[in-house]
């Protein structure tokens, strides 16, 4: 099969990539904010000695993917010490409730701001709450979430709708005849697991694929392996034409599933997935993947932007979208040298 959309390759020189704003403004008064909790200024919160640098808890997902690593090292790049921070790190390893037990645990300890990458979408107004009562400022970073927008000052990440249509209207384009697709989705409840799944749905939408299964490898190799294994056995050999991978980490373990089951990933089975970290981009050069789009992990100066400018009291945007790319093989083997994560 060959691409009928031309594949773009972001420009990696940039290291921070074209950033759209919109949606509405708010301000925060973060000197307001820090007077309600009885703070006086940055690194109040912290220790002795530490009172020239802004301390932030960081509440991380886990370390998941390929994707996560880049994201993780990103932020401690951004909030290191030689930039005015003390970051206060925590990965909850995908466990909801360790997540939030990790923001309440900032919370006490008094930190001047919290930033979240939150794994799944509900379940944070109680939290958020007593954040916002004990005036100390929250950014989201990566993924969303449902509470109110009173309750954090704004969010940085990427459109996962969007690269959800960009999967989809690669698929739709590319296979003309009946397609059986299966797919590995992220981690039920999360934001990129909702819309890419919705974007792609949508894309897809009167095409020649049809969607014979779909199950969560919350977005990790092995699970997407195991998953992947479990369809081929319901399926057969000759039941399934396309994976649509919900990360690329997931795509690798289907291909693994899908070599020890003697068939070839990228021509008996195609995949799509989402990421575009270096693992999943030399699988696409190599012809395992057929099709990436891009999710930008590098995320850590535009939160730390967002953090200062929050505390300094000035006007934020409620939400800063990160562009994203996509690419073919072609694409692919052009970027690798060049790749960042
Ligand atoms: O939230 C972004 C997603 O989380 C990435 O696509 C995935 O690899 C990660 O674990």
């Amino acid at each position: 099969m060959h691409d009928t959309k031309p594949a773009t390759q972001p420009d990696q020189d940039e290291e921070v990539l074209e950033v759209k704003k919109f949606l509405s403004t708010i301000t925060i008064v973060g000197a307001a904010a820090l007077v309600l909790s009885g703070c006086t200024g940055p690194g109040a919160g912290a220790g002795a000695g530490d009172d020239e640098l802004i301390t932030v808890g960081f509440a991380q997902t886990g370390s998941e993917s390929g994707w996560r690593s880049a994201n993780t090292e990103s932020m401690q790049t951004a909030f290191s010490e030689e930039n005015g921070f003390k970051l206060v790190f925590n990965a909850a390893d995908n466990k909801i409730e360790a997540q939030i037990a990790a923001v309440r645990g900032f919370i006490t300890q008094g930190v001047d701001a919290i930033v979240i990458a939150p794994i799944v979408e509900d379940g944070w107004d109680d939290v958020l709450q007593e954040a916002k009562d004990a005036g100390i400022p929250v950014i989201l970073e990566d993924r969303t979430l449902t509470a109110d927008e009173s309750l954090y000052a704004g969010w940085v990440g990427l459109d996962f709708k969007s690269e959800g249509v960009k999967a989809g209207t690669w698929a739709a384009s590319t296979f003309t005849e009946p397609t059986n697709m299966v797919v590995l989705e992220g981690t039920t409840g999360s934001a990129p697991a909702n819309d890419r799944a919705e974007g792609f749905d949508e894309a897809i939408a009167g095409s020649q694929i049809t969607k014979i299964d779909s199950q969560t490898g919350n977005f990790t190799r092995a699970e997407g392996k195991t998953v992947m294994e479990g369809f081929l056995q319901k399926y057969g050999k000759d039941g399934i034409d396309l994976v649509y991978a919900h990360n690329d980490d997931m795509a690798l373990g289907a291909i693994d599933a899908i070599e020890a089951a003697g068939l070839v990933p990228g021509e008996d089975i195609k995949i799509v997935s989402i990421d575009a970290v270096k693992d999943g981009m030399q699988a696409l050069a190599d012809g395992k993947i057929n099709y990436i789009v891009e999710c930008n992990p590098l995320l850590g100066e535009l939160a730390a932007g967002l953090v200062k400018d929050v505390l300094d009291g000035k006007t934020i945007e409620r939400a800063t979208f990160v562009q994203d790319g996509e690419f073919d093989q072609e694409a692919a083997i052009a970027a690798l040298p060049d790749r960042k994560y």
